[in-house]
């Protein structure tokens, strides 16, 4: 793709050691390359354990929150009933009235984008699509979407947007305690953990990682897809034609673009991994976006084919900790690609400004800061053809 750069940087290293040592912020973490490895290192909670309070994230997020998030930062047995409490939301996704109104609403903003020139479409449209379809998924109101299209994608990172997400649940929990709704926050509030209620800071834990795990990574995959056929107009004729092809279209553009680069784990005991020692309480990392390029899984990794069989990419990860964002995730980008490759004739890629993630030890595209382009629509002609 000439719009993207989709470079893989863990290829040598994943050739020779299948690991890459490698330097954030002073601490030197082995990532996980290969997908072989990198699906048993998930599935080995006990080797390596998610339970490590603002080290799952690497580097680590001290800096940026004070309460644990769940159900991430957990291991089972304490993970799965916490995942449980939350479940029924994340579900939602596949129930038939929350399919048609995620489609409703794609429809209604990219009728206010096509052929109106040049738009920026991360901000004009997949902040918008990304806020206002979970507030959907958690029963929240429409206005709720509509203040949340104003934050800035790196929620916690960024000191303007992490005040304004802080400040709206303060209230939003606060109000929920006191007179709980059939909400996310309303059922966090009933909920029973353990024969007791949920913490505050239990409570807060949830919201936080609902709001920070879904946004940028859900904005750059709409990215992706749009350059993507903005790159290559015939894969927008081919999903035009054949609108079976969305579902295996919406698995292949996550594998490539693989927003979330990697998570870490600690290794409590200590352990081993390709001859490399990991010393007790130390951590490694589960490299997604390179298992996804895995050559030995699938052949010719760094192309997009729509139509790829069998794909068993892990950009929404494996084991207990499975995205529990998945059925949203794939609900919006199904979304995306259907009704753009219904409504427009062709994409013109104008400017784009990269988000890139850059460490001493590697560099790669995850998204777009901003990206310009031009949405041509199907002229009537065209539909009746
Ligand atoms: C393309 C979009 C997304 C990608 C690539 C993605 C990726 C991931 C990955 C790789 C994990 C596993 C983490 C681990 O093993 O430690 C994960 C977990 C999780 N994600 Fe997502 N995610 C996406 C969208 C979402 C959305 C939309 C939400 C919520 C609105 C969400 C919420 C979560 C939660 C709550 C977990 C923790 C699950 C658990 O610990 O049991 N994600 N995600």
């Amino acid at each position: 793709m000439n719009t993207w750069d989709l470079t893989d940087p863990f290829k040598a290293a994943r050739a020779s050691s299948g690991l890459l040592a490698a330097d954030f912020a002073g601490e030197t973490i082995p990532m996980i390359l290969r997908h072989g490895d990198v699906r048993r290192a998930a599935r080995n909670f006990e080797a390596f354990s998610s339970d490590a309070p603002f080290r799952v994230p690497i580097p680590g997020e001290e800096p940026f929150r004070d309460v644990r998030e769940l159900p991430i930062e957990t291991d089972p047995p304490e993970h799965t009933a916490y995942r449980a409490l939350a479940q029924p939301f994340f579900e939602r996704p596949k129930q038939p009235e929350v399919i048609e109104a995620v489609g409703e609403l794609t429809y209604t903003l990219l009728d206010a984008i096509i052929g109106r020139g040049e738009v920026e479409v991360i901000r004009e449209f997949a902040v918008k699509l990304q806020s206002r379809a979970l507030a959907l998924m958690l029963k929240r109101p429409p206005e709720d979407g509509l203040l949340w299209e104003n934050w800035n994608t790196n929620l916690l990172y960024e000191d303007a947007s992490r005040t304004a997400l802080y400040r709206y649940l303060d209230r939003a929990l606060a109000d929920a305690a006191a007179n709980p709704g059939d909400d996310l926050f309303g059922a966090l509030s009933k909920a029973r953990f353990d024969g007791r209620k949920l913490t505050a800071d239990e409570i807060l834990g949830f919201a936080i990682l609902t709001f920070a795990g879904g946004r940028d990574t859900v904005v750059s995959v709409i990215a992706f897809a749009l350059a993507h056929l903005a790159d290559q107009p015939e894969d927008l004729s081919r999903l035009r034609a054949d609108p079976g092809l969305v579902r295996s279209a919406a698995e292949e553009i996550v594998r490539v673009c693989s927003p979330l680069t990697h998570i870490g784990r600690t290794c409590p005991a200590g352990t081993e991994i390709n001859g490399r020692r990991i010393p007790p309480g130390h951590r490694a990392s589960l490299c997604w976006a390179s298992a996804n390029r895995d050559e030995s899984v699938f052949p010719d990794a760094d192309e997009v084919r729509l139509d790829r069989r069998g794909n068993a990419h892990v950009a929404y990860g494996v084991g207990p900790h499975t995205c529990l964002g998945a059925h949203q995730a794939r609900l919006i980008l199904r979304s995306v690609l259907e009704k753009v490759s219904q409504k427009v004739s062709r994409i013109e890629f104008l400017s784009g400004e990269p988000k890139v993630e850059q460490w001493p030890d590697y560099r790669r595209q995850t998204g777009y800061e901003a990206l310009k382009m031009t949405l041509h629509p199907i002229r009537n002609e065209e539909t009746a053809q």
